[in-house]
């Protein structure tokens, strides 16, 4: 073999070794810039589900799982056989329809089954369903099929800013403005000049797309920055929502594992290192929401097993992380995404970019700007939004959907952006932090006051109820809460959410209730815990038994 031949060959060795380690070094980035719970790591989360064997409670273990004395149990069977009475009282003719319908419609019967941990579920179902019908609206109030009528903290999954009332209005002026053209597609109505003007104007982006659904919206925005980018590779923060598509859903709840998303740390150094160092992301998505709580899931009370959620709110710590997320993705050509479906005029009127002072590439918005109707739109610069290249007239980013633009959606949307932009609205974003900051603080001294293990944290007009004491019982808070006449989403106590129209007084009201609420479930004994018990020691004997039943039960055995 000639010297250069051996020389040639050493030296492809030497790349490859190189670039071996190169790769191997990214990996590692990667694998320091996950979270180390359960929710940084997808695949593996749901490969471990798979593992989760189904029991439930019986009777017995319902009311001591904690191990609670005689005497605490029997104050539980007690408060519990009361709660059933009076539900199945009061929401006779809301929980008959509810189940009823519950054989016909999926959704509640998934609902139903996730709205407690699942060894309690079945005891939950049987004694105190869940009525899943209203009959109206009125104000920041609902009024079920009974007639009872409940403070709605629910927010519709964050539609409700302005109020039901408004959006009711919104819809009826607005489906009389456009009733002339009717439900015709394809060609739009005129209005939507008017609103991509003020979606402009608020977003302070160039173009605007319109979409059906917050899904689609983030679908779409994705696949522009892919396209635009040609790389292959989206960012997703560990815990954050963005609607139901694989990519942006690749732990449980997705049947097969995304393979183009990285689930990174929230407000981490190490994030930043792998963003500054792969050349396979396209675009980073960031929902603002996860301010409330960095890292974490959307808080559900199905997966209140202790009392370990923690939620903390610090708007200049995140606007900082979201300055310098900013700062890598302009070095290194990363689209920012910003999710606004959840948040969007909500923390301000000219959304969260506003709020926290960081201008992204491409934004979504959805639920409350259709102004009661269904909605997902794309606001974003202009060189990311064109669809096809003028030199590749092949090479398109395809994106449809027969409902787009739909006239009545526009005009209900036009009221919304009208009233948005009206100087009294203006003025209710004045002092909004402040308001709904002090409104937490009162309920958390009057929880305090009474020495109740519960708080809550708030992000503006978000809420999320926080345990202070370890316990397995949390979850039936939601329960006595809809006693009190509150009314709750089906992720219960994880999130409630208050429309702005809420006054001191309407405020005052739900306070009352819930220190009520939580008065009757800590005198019923479901607070009750040993000294000696931990959030660990919870996770730790519900991991046995789980064990325990994976290995030794057949599959529809009760725990005793
Ligand atoms: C941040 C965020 N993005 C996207 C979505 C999905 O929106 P939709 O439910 O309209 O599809 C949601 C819904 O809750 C959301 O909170």
């Amino acid at each position: 073999m000639q010297w250069g031949t051996i020389l040639a060959f050493y030296g492809l060795g030497a790349a490859a070794v190189a670039t071996s380690l190169v790769t191997l070094r990214r990996r590692l980035e990667l694998s320091q810039a996950k979270h180390r719970s359960l929710a940084g790591h997808a695949q593996i989360a749901r490969r471990l589900a798979a593992f989760v064997p189904s029991y439930d409670y019986d009777e017995e273990r319902f009311f001591c799982s904690d191990g609670a004395p005689e005497k605490v149990v029997l104050h539980r069977r007690a408060g519990f056989a009361r709660l059933s009475e009076l539900y199945k009282a009061r929401f006779a003719e809301t929980i008959r329809r509810s189940s009823e319908a519950s054989e016909d419609i999926s959704d509640l019967q998934f609902t139903g089954a996730y709205r407690v941990p699942f060894q309690f579920s079945r005891m939950v179902r049987s004694h105190l369903p869940s009525g899943a019908f209203v009959q109206s609206s009125d104000g920041v109030t609902v009024t079920d099929l009974d007639g009872n009528r409940f403070y709605d903290l629910s927010g519709s999954y964050g539609v409700n800013v302005f109020g039901y009332d408004f959006y009711k209005e919104a819809i009826e002026r607005g489906a009389a403005r456009v009733r002339e053209l009717g439900p015709v597609l394809g060609a739009y109505h005129p209005l939507i000049i008017e609103n991509v003007k003020r979606l402009k104007d608020i977003s302070g982006l160039d173009e605007v797309s319109f979409h059906m659904s917050g899904t689609e919206a983030v679908m779409q925005a994705v696949r522009l920055a892919r396209y635009h980018t040609r790389r292959s590779h989206l960012v997703r923060f560990c815990g954050a929502y963005h609607g139901w598509w694989g990519d942006v859903q690749p732990g449980i709840g997705n049947p097969v594992p995304a393979h183009e998303t990285y689930t990174l740390r929230d407000m981490a150094e190490d994030s930043l290192r792998v963003l500054r160092t792969r050349r396979d992301i396209a675009c980073v998505l960031v929902n603002p929401l996860q301010g409330l709580h960095p890292n974490a899931s959307a808080p559900a009370d199905s997966a209140l097993l202790d009392s370990a959620r923690s939620a903390h709110f610090d708007k200049d710590a995140y606007a900082d992380w979201l300055k310098r997320l900013r700062e890598v993705c302009s070095e290194q050509n990363i689209v920012l995404i910003f999710d606004e479906v959840f948040v969007g005029f909500r923390l301000a009127a000219g959304g969260a970019q506003d709020y926290f002072g960081v201008r992204a590439d491409l934004v979504t918005y959805g639920k409350t700007l259709g102004g009661g109707l269904p909605i997902g739109v794309v606001c974003g610069r202009k060189h990311l939004m064109k669809r096809f290249r003028d030199d590749r007239p092949a090479d398109i980013c395809f994106a449809r959907g027969t409902f787009n633009s739909h006239p009545y959606v526009m005009a209900a949307m036009n009221e919304f952006l009208c009233q948005l932009q009206a100087p009294e609205t203006q003025a209710l974003y004045r002092d909004l932090d402040g308001i709904w900051n002090e409104r937490a603080r009162r309920l958390n001294q009057r929880l305090g006051e009474e020495s109740l293990p519960v708080g809550v944290a708030n992000m503006s007009s978000i809420w999320t109820v926080c345990y202070t004491q370890p316990s397995r019982y949390n979850w039936m808070l939601q329960y006595y809460l809809r006693a009190e006449g509150l009314a709750l989403s089906w992720v219960g106590t994880g999130r409630l959410i208050f429309s702005l129209n809420y006054t001191d007084a309407d405020f005052d009201a739900v306070a009352d209730r819930f220190v009520a609420a939580a008065k009757a479930m800590q005198q019923d004994g479901w607070w009750w815990h040993d000294p000696a018990m931990t959030n660990k020691s919870i996770k730790r004997a519900i991991l046995k038994e789980m064990i325990a039943h994976r290995l030794f039960s057949p599959r529809d055995q009760r725990t005793h």
